[in-house]
C-alpha cells in the first residue's frame, strides 16, 4: 500500500519510518510513504503557501493553486492507481476502525496534513475527496492525526504483526473495549491476580474475559454495547452476563 502526504513538515513523518511497527512493515516492503512539500510547488519567490483570509479574521490560509500543483504531482506519481485524497481537519467525520480496515484494502491514500487556520474552501471542493477527524479536540496541525490514520492503517496490513491474532482480539475489532490483563508476578503489592487465569480451565478464561470486555465497555462507552448488540455482536451468554451487572449496580445502589 502506498501513502502520500502533503506536509510542509515531512521530517515529522520519520517517527512512522524509524520507530516500531510502521518501520518494520516498511522494510518488509509492505507499504510505502511518499512526502511532498507544498513549498517545493509555491509560485513565488518567498515559497509562500498561505495568505491572509478574505474578509479578514484571524489566522492565515492555505493557498489553493499550491496544494493543487502538490496533488496534481501526486496523482501523476501515483499513475493509474486513483487514490482517495483526505484532509485531516476536526471539521471532518470521526475516524473509526471500520473507516481504517476499510482504507487499509486500497492500494493509495493521499492524505493533506494541513497547517494554520484553514485550507481554502475551493481546493477541498475540488480535489479533496474526504475530511477526516481524529477526535473532538484540536491539535496544532494536521501531521499528528495523518500519522495516528498511517498507523492504524499499517498494522492491519497481512504480514505487519507478528501475530496476527493480536489485531482481532484488540478492542473496537470485537466491537467492545478489551478488558484487563496480567502477566508475572502472581502476587503484586498485595494484589493477585484473578484466580480464573491461572486454573488452566481455558474455556472458562474465554469467558472471564469476555464479560471483564463486556464490564469495561458498559462502564466507559455503553454506547458501543448498543452498537454491538444491533450488529449481532451479542448472544445469549453476552446478555446473560449484562443482566448479572445491571442486578449488581441495582444491588449497589439500594444497598
Ligand atoms: N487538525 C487539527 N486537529 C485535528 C483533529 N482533531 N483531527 C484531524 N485533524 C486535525
Amino acid at each position: 500500500m502506498r501513502f502520500d502526504v502533503v506536509s510542509i513538515f515531512p521530517a515529522m513523518f520519520d517517527s512512522l519510518s524509524e520507530w516500531g511497527i510502521t518501520s518494520r512493515a516498511l522494510q518488509r516492503g509492505l507499504w510505502q510513504l511518499h512526502r511532498w512539500n507544498p513549498r517545493d510547488y509555491a509560485r513565488d519567490a518567498y515559497r509562500s503557501i498561505d495568505d491572509r483570509p478574505y474578509g479578514g479574521g484571524q489566522g492565515m490560509v492555505m493557498l489553493p493553486e499550491t496544494l493543487a500543483d502538490t496533488l496534481q504531482a501526486i496523482a501523476l506519481a501515483q499513475g493509474q492507481v486513483r487514490a482517495p485524497v483526505i484532509h485531516l481537519t476536526p471539521r471532518g467525520r470521526p475516524l473509526d476502525q471500520a473507516r481504517v480496515r476499510a482504507l487499509s484494502e486500497l492500494p493509495a491514500v493521499t492524505l493533506l496534513a494541513s497547517r494554520y487556520e484553514a485550507v481554502d474552501q475551493r481546493l477541498l471542493d475540488r480535489h479533496v475527496d474526504e475530511e477526516v477527524s481524529i477526535g473532538d479536540f484540536v491539535v496544532s496541525g494536521g501531521e499528528l492525526p495523518a500519522m495516528l490514520l498511517i498507523d492504524s492503517v499499517v498494522r492491519l496490513l497481512p504480514g505487519a504483526l507478528n501475530d496476527p491474532r493480536s489485531a482481532l482480539e484488540e478492542s473496537f475489532s470485537t466491537g467492545l473495549l478489551e478488558g484487563p490483563q496480567y502477566t508475572r508476578p502472581e502476587v503484586f503489592e498485595g494484589v493477585t491476580v484473578p484466580p480464573v487465569l491461572l486454573s488452566g480451565h481455558h474455556a472458562r478464561i474465554v469467558r472471564w474475559r469476555r464479560d471483564q470486555s463486556l464490564r469495561v465497555t458498559r462502564e466507559r462507552r455503553p454506547e458501543l454495547i448498543d452498537r454491538a448488540r444491533r450488529q449481532g455482536l451479542l448472544d445469549a451468554a453476552d446478555e446473560r452476563a449484562l443482566s448479572a451487572m445491571i442486578s449488581e449496580t441495582d444491588g449497589q445502589k439500594k444497598g
